[in-house]
């Protein structure tokens, strides 16, 4: 393998020394989503840098910090395949040396809504350590999923209200054929919920092909597909002006992401779409 693995900043830091550098930040549970974002960071520094941290401060006290998955050595055979230099993969006391750190960066109104509203703390903590890791590694880009619609766009406003110095780079959502995003949450699922939980990317569709009748018809449309799988519960389904991400008015007109949360059994899965209100 050649693929270098990090585990101290200092040594990170020394080894980056001059370098332009495009970074993919990750919990790891590594699949073909991750992949495209490490596809494009070739495509955008010669070295590309992978952090794989499952970052405690952005789980909720009943959510799933203990049994997400951790795959290391995994995850290390994909990135050494796919060209990767460098795989940072510090310690939770090496990110964390004198606990939860006391300064955070928040989230602000909209660290409030969706992801925010049912995962209260969340997007805190996801910014704060987006931040630390910009910092560790100061790179030219750094890149995100639109899978996570809400935290790109909050990492983007961030980046903007702090001034940091990187470009910010969004990789298009990548699914499995028969529609659903692929999620490192997906390996909870059984066959049967695997199933079920194509609602997600049907709903989309169908929020899709309704919006030239209409913010209403968007939601009549993507809700009949969500009510009729028993095994999903739905968590929220909104549209918003990609520009604020708040909820459009209903006299809005001209591209919109629906957004939907819903659980599968146990599992929480999230997925969203742009789509055009017309009408
Ligand atoms: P994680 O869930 O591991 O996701 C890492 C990156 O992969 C995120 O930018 C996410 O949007 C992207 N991603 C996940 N599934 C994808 C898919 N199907 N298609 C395209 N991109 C996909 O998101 C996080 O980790 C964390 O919050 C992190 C940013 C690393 C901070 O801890």
């Amino acid at each position: 393998m050649s693929v270098t693995v990090v585990e101290t900043i200092a040594e990170l830091r020394a080894a980056l020394e001059g370098r332009t550098v495009a970074l993919v930040p990750t919990m790891g549970a590594l699949h073909d989503g991750h992949l495209a974002l490490v596809n494009r960071a070739a495509e955008l520094a010669d070295t590309v840098v992978v952090s794989i941290f499952v970052n405690p401060l952005q789980f909720g006290p009943n959510e799933d910090l203990d049994k997400y998955p951790r795959t290391l050595a995994d995850d290390l055979v994909k990135l050494d395949a796919a060209g990767v230099e460098f795989v940072f993969a510090p310690s939770v006391d090496e990110m964390y040396p004198t606990g939860p750190s006391q300064t955070r960066v928040t989230a602000g109104q909209v660290g409030t809504l969706f992801e925010g509203r049912s995962r209260p703390g969340h997007f805190d903590g996801m910014l704060t350590v987006v931040a630390k890791l910009l910092g560790i590694v100061r790179p030219a880009s750094v890149l995100f999923g639109q899978k996570d619609a809400q935290q790109v766009f909050l990492v983007q406003r961030m980046v903007a209200d702090l001034d940091v110095a990187t470009s910010v780079e969004v990789v298009p959502t990548v699914r499995e054929q028969n529609g659903l995003a692929l999620s490192s949450r997906n390996r909870y699922l059984d066959e049967r919920e695997k199933r079920a939980a194509l609602a997600l990317s049907t709903a989309l569709e169908a929020a899709q092909s309704s919006g030239d009748r209409g913010i209403d018809a968007v939601l009549a449309a993507a809700q009949s597909v969500l009510m009729g799988e028993n095994l999903v519960r739905l968590d929220y389904l909104s549209v918003v002006n990609p520009a604020t991400f708040l909820p459009v008015d209903d006299d809005y007109r001209g591209r919109a992401r629906v957004l939907i949360a819903a659980r599968v059994g146990e599992t929480r899965l999230i997925d969203n779409e742009l789509i055009h209100l017309g009408g």
